[in-house]
């Protein structure tokens, strides 16, 4: 992959082709757009008036010329942003990836992008590059034919006035953060008879050494030891042994204030059949994806890792996986979870929060004094936000109002659900101390949340449920269908803005 950053002479670039955002209703005569119709020959005014191209957002026309004089590149591809008045520079990774994917299907190896975004230039080339990077991620890993085997190989971005170390610098980030992406992608797009509890260790482990990290496994004697017994009742019935996977970044020099710690936990349930209260067949094998919340924590550490923010974080992966057998809990049994309370499992299907109850708390033992934890928890919040936001609720609102400031900031959704006693009153069991389900139909998504906030001491805390939003069932114009990296570009800035 080859990145390079320009400030002028767009269309000299040595490239296969050209592309530049248009806004809706934007028209070929104006001053922005005259020289590229002119370069064509009126070709941007004609599909315009044809309507064949509107300026929507992701929508895209090709447009062949004949290059003369410094041009170079013989196509111009017109990439669809919607209204001028919305655009911002977080919505470049979208086009750079719309421009991406239509020009790899047309066989193009490597183009210029003129995206026309206002704003900070390192963040505009992190988003052209991140969404380059993304864009090209393919379900096909275990294909032995039909592989998409077409890459663009080369983005050049220009930004008219720009610092070229600021592009220099936009542009490696992104590449990191997109290959972050991917690198969560992966993971969550991996067979679950592939990617077991152990597996998911070892990737972390070289994940780890690669970006000069620590990473430590427990595994179920050392959980057993430390009495995670709410974890290690979704494991029971699993012939994969379950692991604790946590990943440590410490900063050269620190900048936090004495004491303060991040913990990143993820729900790593690398097969979720249910348990015995086995879900239905139909459908069942996306549940292969519902370890995305650790493979969410994994990327976003990876880009820790790399970018070396000057405040230490911690990832834990609680990785598990959730089948039937003899040995399997059944509905009313009653185990006790590493800060000694005792839970009634009415629904072995509700097996995220157990496992994440004793993670969270484990976290705390390490010391960590904020919390956000992500998994794909539950139907419920599909129900409630669909794909587009990622439900959070957390104990503490200063923490929820900044990542919902900081997903907007990315172009990702974050949408709270309210916690309250009234709600936690909901899980209260008739025999132990909480149950793993509310009420029938009631606020599934909150009875999620409020059963691991019983595991949280004092630390603020955050629960992200990516249900909805961690895989997609069809391709977008800059996405491929399948997992989506969501929260590794939000969790990612919230680390960077909190140096
Ligand atoms: N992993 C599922 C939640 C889920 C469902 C994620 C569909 C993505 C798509 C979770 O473990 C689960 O089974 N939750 C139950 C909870 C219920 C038993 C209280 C659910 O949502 O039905
Ligand atoms: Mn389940
Ligand atoms: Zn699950």
């Amino acid at each position: 992959m080859k990145f390079q950053g320009i400030t002028g002479k767009f269309t000299e670039a040595n490239v296969d082709a050209l592309a530049i955002a248009v806004f809706k209703g934007e028209k070929a005569t104006g001053s922005d757009l005259k020289q590229f119709d002119a370069l064509t020959g009126g070709l941007i005014a004609s599909v315009i008036k044809n309507e064949e191209f509107k300026g929507d957002k992701g929508e895209t026309a090709l447009l062949r010329f004949s290059p003369s004089g410094a041009v170079k590149a013989g196509r111009l591809l017109l990439v669809g942003v919607g209204e001028k008045a919305k655009y911002k520079a977080s919505d470049v990774s979208g086009v750079s990836g719309t421009a991406t994917r239509f020009l790899r299907s047309r066989n193009v190896k490597s183009f210029a992008l003129l995206p026309r975004a206002e704003g900070d230039a390192v963040e505009i080339a992190q988003a052209a590059a991140q969404g380059f990077v993304t864009s090209q991620f393919e379900l096909d890993k275990y294909k032995t034919k039909d592989k998409n085997e077409k890459a663009v190989a080369g983005l050049t971005l220009c930004i008219d006035g720009a610092k070229a170390a600021d592009l220099k610098n936009g542009l490696t980030r992104g590449q990191i953060i997109g290959e972050s992406m991917n690198f969560t992608r992966d993971l969550a797009n991996e067979p679950p008879n592939i990617l077991q509890p152990t597996e998911f260790a070892k990737r972390a482990q070289a994940m780890a050494k690669e970006t000069g990290m620590k990473c430590e496994i427990l595994d179920e004697e050392k959980m057993i030891k430390l009495g995670m017994g709410s974890l290690m009742s979704v494991s029971i019935g699993s012939a994969q042994p379950a692991k604790m996977i946590i990943v440590k970044y410490t900063p050269a020099k620190s900048t936090a204030k004495k004491g303060e710690l991040l913990a990143l936990v993820g729900k790593g349930i690398t097969f979720d059949t249910g348990g015995i209260s086995l879900k239905p067949g139909e459908g069942m094998d996306a549940m292969k994806y519902d370890m995305s919340g650790g493979a969410t924590v994994l990327g976003t550490m990876r880009a820790i890792g790399l970018l070396k923010p000057t405040i230490p974080v911690i990832g834990i992966v609680a990785a598990v996986e959730n089948m039937p057998d003899g040995a399997a809990s059944r509905p009313s049994d009653v185990v006790t979870a590493m800060n000694g309370k005792t839970v009634e499992i009415l629904n072995t299907d509700a097996e995220g929060r157990l496992v994440l109850a004793d993670a969270v708390a484990y976290a705390e033992k390490m010391g960590a004094t904020k919390i956000i934890d992500m998994a794909t928890l539950t139907g419920a919040v599909i129900v409630a936000l669909g794909d587009q936001n990622t439900g959070i609720m957390g104990n503490d609102q200063d923490l929820v109002d900044s990542l919902i400031a900081t997903s907007k900031e990315v172009g990702e959704g974050f949408w709270q659900l309210p916690v309250s006693e009234e709600y936690s009153k909901m899980i209260k069991s008739d025999i132990a101390d909480v149950k793993n389900i509310g009420p029938r139909g009631k606020a599934g998504t909150i009875m999620g949340a409020v059963f691991i906030q019983e595991f949280i001491d004092k630390a603020k805390w955050a629960h992200l449920d990516i249900a909805g939003t961690a895989w997609m069932d069809s391709a977008k114009s800059h996405q491929s269908k399948g997992p989506t990296g969501v929260a590794v570009r939000t969790l990612l800035k919230f680390v960077e803005k909190s140096q």
